[in-house]
């Protein structure tokens, strides 16, 4: 059982999916807190996990100290959520952020200069506990810190840290919105499929299961070109395919135009919002 105090600061989508995945690798208890203004879900949370679920701070017993806040708010939320919780936080305790575009220096300036933040950047598969998250911690970071964000946020897929904080932009761009490229491949297969006489959801569901299929394939080889050439025979379907596909301009331009647009707008959207 965790004897720290950990408070959760919204249990919405992401922050209920990293609470769930926590609770099904740790003995979570007591010193959690939940916190979210909607109704039932703190007190769900509470019934399911024996965690406190309350649905405002004003409800936090005044002597609670977290070592550790999980901001698992709406970033534009943040403003407004994180400066009454800080007496309630530790100096030395760390604030584990999923928000999105919000940057390690505005959430010291919210709580206290020299709070320690470790930034990350989840993706949409935590509820499936297969996130792809990336983190990066700020200075004041400890081994300890760490080891807490490894324990939580491995929980709902994996962890890889980074030690520059204006990286998240790719990673952004890599794994936070590629869930819905896969997505849209998945949907240009079915569509595909109709013109070809397959019906569209025999179609989807041989995207789906493919896709499935080959991310096993490449999480147990490791490498998607060896995976790629192994396939092809020569004079065969797939290289005929392929020759398309990886033609030119082709799907690398594609993606990397793809990727390029995505960092932009996350640039964009970090000076939008005063990074
Ligand atoms: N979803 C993703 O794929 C994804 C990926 C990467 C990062 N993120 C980040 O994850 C964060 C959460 O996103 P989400 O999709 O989980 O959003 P969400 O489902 O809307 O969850 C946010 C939760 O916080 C609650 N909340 C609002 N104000 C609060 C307050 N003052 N104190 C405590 N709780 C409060 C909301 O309640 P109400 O609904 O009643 O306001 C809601 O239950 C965002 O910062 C986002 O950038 C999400």
């Amino acid at each position: 059982m965790t004897s720290s105090n950990i408070l959760f600061l919204g249990a919405g989508r992401m922050g209920g999916a990293i609470l769930r995945g926590w609770a099904r690798s740790a003995d979570i208890g007591e010193g959690v807190c939940v916190v979210d203004p909607t109704p039932g879900v703190a007190a769900g949370f509470a019934e399911k996990l024996g965690v406190l679920g309350i649905q405002s701070i004003s409800e936090l017993p005044l002597d609670y100290r977290a070592d550790a806040l999980v901001l698992a708010v709406k970033p534009q939320m943040i403003e407004q959520a994180l400066p009454p919780l800080v007496p309630f936080l530790s100096q030395s305790g760390v604030i584990i952020s999923i928000a999105a575009g919000f940057s390690i220096e505005r959430i010291q300036a919210l709580s206290r200069t020299g709070q320690p933040v470790v930034r990350t950047m989840p993706n949409l598969a935590a509820e499936v506990g297969l996130s792809a998250t990336v983190a990066v911690a700020s200075g004041e970071v400890a081994d300890t810190h760490r080891e807490l964000a490894n324990s939580i946020m491995e929980s709902v897929g994996s962890l890889r840290w980074v030690d520059d904080e204006e990286l998240l932009h790719a990673v952004t761009a890599i794994s936070g919105s590629s869930p819905a490229y896969v997505f849209a491949l998945a949907e240009a297969l079915a569509a595909a499929a109709e013109p070809l006489g397959l019906s569209k959801e025999l179609g989807q569901d041989l995207a789906i299961d493919t896709i499935l299929g080959a991310a096993a394939l490449m999480k147990e080889n490791r490498d998607p070109a060896d995976l790629r050439r192994q396939v092809c025979s020569p004079g065969g379907t797939t290289l005929a395919a392929l020759e398309v596909l990886q033609g030119s301009p082709g799907l690398n331009e594609l993606i990397m135009d793809t990727a390029n647009a995505c960092v932009k707008r996350s640039r964009e959207l970090a000076e939008i919002k005063g990074k």
